[in-house]
């Protein structure tokens, strides 16, 4: 049986707002994980449990790392302008400390997104949001992905994440 993750980890993390922000403009949102990792990315088994050099990831594991770096960097299956490829995600958390998972591959013509405490697009001020440089586009980071500017036809992919009991595995279900 599964449940749930969000909102239960979150109230056991306990996370300043303030912190939040700092962890992810600081370390970026890939550097930190990625040293961690030596470089290689989880990918998500057959039924979508994350899955590191053939072990399952744990919901402690990820929350370590969120910790240390500020995110968890993942890779998923998923279709790109008509083609399937292995997407970049991130799980981090919001502003209110809940865990979420996103894509981070922007849905115009693919760059990475990037999480910007405050940027200004057509002279109008964004605040905490993913932002695009290829094109000045601009998602909304708070769990939805929604599109606030620029081109992109549609939001950053969301997944929910679940747990398995015990936290050994963990799942990202596409919304
Ligand atoms: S690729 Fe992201 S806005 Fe164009």
């Amino acid at each position: 049986m599964s449940r749930v993750a969000q909102g239960a980890i979150a109230a056991g993390l306990g996370i300043a707002v303030a912190e939040v922000a700092y962890l992810f403009s600081y370390f970026g949102p890939t550097e930190g994980f990625m040293s961690d990792w030596k470089g290689s990315l989880p990918k998500r088994d057959e039924e979508g449990f994350l899955v590191f050099d053939q072990k399952f990831i744990s919901e402690s594991m990820i929350i370590d790392i969120i910790a240390r770096t500020g995110s968890f960097i993942f890779l998923f299956e998923g279709e790109f302008h008509g083609r399937n490829e292995l997407l970049p995600g991130i799980i981090s958390r919001d502003a209110q400390g809940v865990l979420f998972a996103s894509s981070r591959k922007c849905t115009h013509e693919g760059c990475l997104v990037e999480f910007r405490d405050d940027v200004v697009v057509s002279s109008k001020s964004y605040q905490k949001v993913w932002y695009c440089l290829c094109h000045d586009a601009i998602f909304n980071a708070n769990n939805n992905g929604g599109v606030l500017a620029g081109p992109p036809p549609s939001p950053l992919q969301q997944f929910d994440i679940e747990v398995n009991e015990g936290g050994k595995k963990v799942k990202l279900i596409p919304r």
